[in-house]
């Protein structure tokens, strides 16, 4: 018997780069809100799917701030990698640091967690891989997940029944 491989974060980590285009901007230059949260979508859904090798659909995504903008010709790298796991759900942590090119400059654009379900051909949730977190760092992140899950389930509890009242 073949025993399964213990899965990491790091086993599920992203690094994905973007050039800030004209097009991605406000009149002020600074790339949208809006074409970040996509960069970090799709950053995210690819840790969900290389953890648990199934199609992941974003369930729920916690609130966002925007600590600095990024400026066209600026470059977003965007980091993202599963920091939990539930039964058929993920945590997936990422970070956007903008890099000025000019001056190598990296600052703080965004972190942003995000949950995931895995899910079937029948588009069912299907049971996903335990995460092993190893380092400080990934324990430290794991116990924050498991934090935020308990307030992402009870907003979202009221979520309905305000929508029942
Ligand atoms: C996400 C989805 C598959 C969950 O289906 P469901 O029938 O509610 O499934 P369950 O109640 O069994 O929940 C499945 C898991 O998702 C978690 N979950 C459900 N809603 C959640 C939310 N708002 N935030 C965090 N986790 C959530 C559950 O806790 C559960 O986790 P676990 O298995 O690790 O314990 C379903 O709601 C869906 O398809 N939503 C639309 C997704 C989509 O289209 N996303 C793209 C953006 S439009």
């Amino acid at each position: 018997m073949t025993k399964s491989k213990i899965l990491t974060p790091r086993d599920s980590a992203v690094e994905m780069t973007q050039l800030v285009l004209p097009g991605d901007a406000n009149i002020l230059g600074a790339v949208f809100g809006g074409t970040v949260m996509a960069w970090v979508d799709i950053a995210g859904a690819i840790a969900a799917r290389r953890h648990s090798r199934h199609i992941s659909v974003t369930a729920s995504v916690d609130a966002l701030a925007f600590v600095s903008p990024m400026y066209v010709g600026h470059i977003a790298n965007i980091h993202a990698m599963v920091n939990w796991t539930g039964r058929t759900s993920m945590e997936v942590g990422v970070r956007v640091d903008g890099e000025d090119p000019d001056s190598g400059l990296h600052y703080h654009t965004l972190t942003a967690y995000l949950t995931y379900v895995a899910i079937d051909d029948n588009r069912k949730p299907v049971v996903v891989p335990k995460l092993t977190p190893e380092t400080p760092e990934e324990i430290r992140r794991f116990e924050n997940a498991v934090k935020r899950r308990a307030s992402r389930l009870e907003l979202k509890k009221q979520l309905i029944q305000k929508e029942t009242e």
